[in-house]
Order: C-alpha cells, then structure tokens, then sequence
C-alpha cells in the first residue's frame, strides 16, 4: 500500500512542471529508501550526482550521511528513507528560491502522510526554515527536538557544511547520537549502536 501510494505520487512528481527548475533539470530526484522507514531525513534539493542518477544523496554529501549513519546502525534499506525539499536540481546549485519551494513542498508533505515517519532528520538551513519559519537558525536550533504536526523532528547540519567545515562533525555527530535514542525510545529498543 505504502509502496503503491508513493509510486504514485512519484509518476506526478516524474512529470513535474510546477516550478521553472524542471527547465534545467535532467531528471526529478523523488526520494529512495524503505518506504516503510521509520526515520525521514530531508535534505535541501537534487546535486549533479543526484540529477544525473535520479537518486537521492549520491553524491560527495550522501556519501558522508551514509557514514553517519552506518555509525548509527542505519541503513537506507532498512531504517532510512531520504528525499528533499525540492525534487529538480537548482542550476549551480543554488538555494531553491522561496516559490520554487513553495511548489514543490505539497510533494514531500504527501511523501510523510504515506511513510508516516516516528523520526524525521532536517539537513540544514533551507530544510530547518520550510518546516519552522524563515526566522529559524540551525546553529540554535540544531540537536534539539522540534515538533512538526505531532512528528518529531531533529534539525542538524547539512553533510555539505560538515565537508566545508569539519570542526562542526562534533556537534552533527552528538545530533545523530540523540537521533539513535529516540529510535530506541519509538522504535525498537534493542537497535544496537556500538558508540551510543
Ligand atoms: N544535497 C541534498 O540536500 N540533497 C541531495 O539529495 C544531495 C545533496
């Protein structure tokens, strides 16, 4: 059912034409993992990487979330469904303007109805400030749990502003700690994590 709901929704999302950013995309990236996963994680938009392969995370960032969280005992497969504010890549990467966001936000907001997530994970500033205002700060509001229609939320550091600045891996690392805490609070209180 799950999994008939989202492919669905990824046939309208395949043929997206809401926002300009489907002009210079090669492909929408819609979101991959277990369909039934029990933590969301949402990042800011498609990379080169992602808009070449339709995949979401593939590139230099995703590679380092799938570090992050193999420490936690994730995995994509299993616990893990990963997908973004907007579903084209921006040209340059760029923030996705405020409309583009706009468009796009009834697409993920449709993905969390269906995967009914216990545990969702905001990478950074531009997916912070589309669930909890323009006024939102990740570095105040990071490792602490929000809530966002009754879903438990945990804003962190996006992997790109870990890449670019690695003194801030300390803080994203003690964020995902608290993340492997509520799995076992909501989840399944035998996940075993050897660091936490
Ligand atoms: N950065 C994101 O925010 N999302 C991706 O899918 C890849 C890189």
């Amino acid at each position: 059912m799950t999994t008939e709901s989202l492919n669905e929704l990824k046939k309208q999302v395949l043929a997206c034409q809401q926002c300009p950013l489907y002009a210079t995309r090669n492909q929408p990236v819609f979101g991959s993992g277990n369909p039934e996963a029990p933590i969301l994680i949402v990042g800011e938009a498609p990379g080169f990487e992602e808009d070449k392969t339709g995949v979401a995370f593939v590139g230099k960032s995703g590679q380092l979330l799938e570090k992050i969280l193999k420490a936690c005992n994730f995995s994509r497969e299993k616990e893990v469904y990963m997908s973004n504010i907007v579903k084209c890549r921006p040209p340059h990467n760029r923030t996705p303007a405020p409309t583009e966001q706009s468009a796009c936000l009834p697409y993920l907001e449709q993905q969390i109805e269906i995967i009914r997530p216990k545990i969702i994970i905001l990478l950074g500033s531009t997916a912070l400030k589309a669930f909890f205002g323009a006024s939102s700060r990740i570095t105040r509001e990071r490792g602490q749990w929000k809530n966002w229609f009754g879903y438990e939320v945990m804003p962190t550091y996006h992997p790109s502003a870990l890449l670019r600045n690695p003194g801030l891996k300390r803080d994203a690392w003690e964020d995902f700690k608290k993340v492997v805490l509520k799995y076992r609070e909501l989840v399944d209180k035998n996940h075993y994590c050897q660091y936490v």
